[in-house]
């Protein structure tokens, strides 16, 4: 339990934090990892360059540490890094260690503003706010390791096909190497793929949404490949041009909060741009096998046909249903893009919707679904990479 007294000086102190949050945390980074090198196997690199990762932590530490009375409030937002925290494989004893860290880049960077009983009253903070994330991290990895085929952390897989789905996206079918199944997977989860690339002194994390409904013995991931000197783009170039059918990745189990909610029959609209049609696959697909009367539009946006992945996938799906449309648009070409209007004419704003791509396209085409009537309990959508911030992610 946190006293009153901590709990004053966390909220009136949260602003100043916020404030150098990210020097705080560019700080608390570089500390972590000349300390705990180790931890470079499981953080990305590249999202360290950038500096998104900086902010997604501090951020979220903040906006915990104002609702410390209720940490009710912040629950979806905990589960949802917990998801990922799973996938990725944190455990209880890297708390610490990031607390530890934490504070003493917190003390480096205000200096004497961070005075002993600001600094312990932080302290008590983050170990009420890791505690709540260890809590619900440890019921998710006890549910994956007990579900049928479940398993924690890294498991081997095999690269059982590889198929290129067009110009810039391939998909890769998974198989246990030990020759087992796979669990049941909600359509919209996501799996976490660790690779060792040669050259590379750390192993490498990405997550890829399952691109295909739920299957028995396999899993499949899409991969768009990146430009070759996108930083962000050494997972996705290995995958594209080393791995080979039969080769061996690291796999953890299927994770993520953006989900269908497959008994539903009332109208659903999927939205995606680029790559962002992978988890929309996994979804249609389970509409169109599980509940193929369901009214169903498919709604997609690719820079060129040359890059439209899946469009005789989509076809063949929607044909399964009673009443399914399917509509595919090029921004390369004159008004490429999809509008409110396009929404108005395919898009029942009584049912869901469901929204992936690059986070331009996500705000925009949030902005109209609420223009044409839907409430935010109807728009379900996730970003790519690190979260935004808890206030950013309801798209103002
Ligand atoms: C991702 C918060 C502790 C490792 C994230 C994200 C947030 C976050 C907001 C981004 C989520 C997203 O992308 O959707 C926190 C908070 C923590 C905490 C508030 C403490 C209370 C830890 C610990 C570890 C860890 C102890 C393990 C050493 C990671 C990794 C990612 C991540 C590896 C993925 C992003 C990347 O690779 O750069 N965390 N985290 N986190 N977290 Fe944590």
């Amino acid at each position: 339990m946190l006293s009153n007294e901590a709990k004053m000086i966390v909220k009136s102190t949260a602003p100043v934090l916020e404030e150098h949050g990210v020097a705080i945390t560019t700080r608390f980074y570089k500390r972590l990892f000349e300390e705990h090198p180790e931890l470079l196997n499981i953080f990305n690199h590249a999202n360290q360059a950038q500096g998104r990762q900086q902010t997604a932590l501090a951020k979220t530490v903040y906006a915990a540490a104002v609702h410390i009375d209720d940490l009710e409030e912040i629950m979806p937002a905990v589960i949802q890094i917990a998801h990922k925290h799973v996938s990725l494989g944190v455990k209880p004893e890297h708390y610490p260690i990031v607390g530890a860290n934490l504070l003493i880049a917190m003390k480096e960077v205000l200096g004497d503003a961070a005075t002993n009983e600001i600094i312990q009253a932080w302290s008590d903070a983050y170990g009420v706010i890791a505690d709540a994330f260890i809590s619900v991290e440890k019921s998710m990895y006890q549910n994956t390791a007990e579900q049928e085929n479940g398993w924690n952390y890294f498991k081997d897989f095999v690269v059982d096909r590889k198929v290129n789905e067009s110009e810039i996206i391939t998909s890769f079918y998974l198989k246990p190497a030990d020759g087992s199944n796979v669990p049941t997977y909600i359509p919209g989860q996501y799996i976490s793929v660790r690779v060792s690339i040669p050259g590379e002194e750390y192993m490498m994390i990405r997550q890829y949404s399952l691109s295909q409904a739920s299957k028995p013995d396999e899993f499949r991931i899409s991969v768009k490949r990146e430009a070759d000197n996108d930083p962000n783009g050494i997972v996705s170039i290995f995958l594209h041009k080393q791995i080979k059918e039969g080769d061996r990745l690291e796999v953890s189990a299927p994770a993520g909060v953006f989900v269908l909610d497959a008994a539903k029959t009332t109208p659903v609209a999927f939205i995606s741009g680029g790559v962002g049609i992978t988890p929309m696959m996994s979804m249609f697909e389970t509409v169109a096998t599980s509940t193929p009367e369901r009214p169903a539009v498919f709604l997609h946006g690719a820079r060129n046909r040359y890059q439209h992945a899946f469009d005789e996938d989509i076809r063949q799906f929607a044909e399964r249903m009673e009443n399914a449309s399917y509509k595919t648009v090029y921004s390369d070409e004159e008004n490429g893009f999809i509008t409110r209007e396009m929404l108005e004419e395919f898009v029942d704003p009584s049912g869901d919707a469901y929204v992936c791509g690059p986070v331009p396209f996500m705000v925009s085409m949030i902005r109209e679904l609420r223009n044409i009537g839907m409430q935010d309990e109807q728009i379900h959508y996730e970003f790519f990479g690190p979260a935004m911030d808890l206030e950013e992610s309801t798209i103002q």
